[in-house]
């Protein structure tokens, strides 16, 4: 069972200093499980549900979080280019620490997965996991064909000296396509189209592993992930 001081979970839930946590432990602002506790040392189980003042929170050791991505947000914790993954999270779910597992480009949306939890993102982005991820990509010429697909199974050569590994893709007509690919490329499939003479004009990451993006999640929208879509996402493909 993890456990963790709460002086150090109210300073991160919080966002506060370990000093004013535990002054806020000290005055009697702080409950777990509906009992005030003043002592700062006081061990918290992941599941106890946290009070401060009126507000409530369920202490979770690591949080996974699923973010369908709108455009024009960037997937990273570094917001000098405008605003983040992290900045758009919902007031309930963001903490220090957070961290998007893997890239999504400014101009692209779909899925995001947002985690603090470094070993979990690890083996999701790890080369060596194989973890696919599917997009749905739409370009500005007719140039999506049986002939694309054949070329994108053998690997396609990305400039500089790179290659992808083979990738799959489901054509939906000439300028639509659903592309799986199983590394992270710096701008993969927009390279990969422009390597056949096209331009993308929409991307949508849908799929990671065995994961879907959730339909009922609205742009810009994230939520907790459950037990099972965390599995889904580990899922290795070889
Ligand atoms: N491929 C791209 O071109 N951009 C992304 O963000 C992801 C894959």
């Amino acid at each position: 069972m993890s456990q963790v001081r709460l002086d150090m979970l109210i300073s991160k839930a919080l966002n506060v200093s370990r000093k004013d946590a535990k002054g806020l432990i000290a005055k009697g602002r702080i409950a777990i499980d509906k009992e005030i506790i003043k002592r700062p040392d006081a061990k918290v189980d992941d599941g106890c549900e946290i009070s401060f003042d009126s507000k409530s929170f369920f202490y979770q050791k690591f949080l996974y979080i699923l973010q369908n991505k709108p455009l024009g947000i960037i997937s990273s914790t570094d917001g000098y280019d405008g605003k983040t993954v992290l900045d758009i999270l919902p007031e309930q779910l963001k903490r220090n620490g957070l961290f998007p597992a893997g890239r999504l480009d400014k101009y692209s949306c779909g899925m995001m997965i947002i985690t603090d939890d470094g070993k979990f993102a690890h083996s999701m982005l790890s080369p060596s996991c194989h973890v696919e991820k599917e997009y749905y990509v739409k370009t500005a010429e007719d140039v999506i064909s049986e002939k694309m697909a054949e070329e994108f199974s053998k690997g396609v050569y990305l400039g500089e000296g790179q290659y992808s590994s083979p990738a799959q893709m489901r054509i939906i007509d000439s300028r639509c396509a659903y592309i799986t690919i199983h590394e992270g490329i710096y701008h993969q499939v927009r390279r990969m189209i422009k390597a056949m003479g096209g331009t993308v004009i929409a991307l949508k990451r849908v799929r990671i592993g065995d994961l879907a993006l959730d339909e009922n999640l609205k742009e810009g929208e994230s939520r907790l992930l459950t037990e099972n879509e965390k599995e889904a996402l580990l899922k290795r493909k070889i």
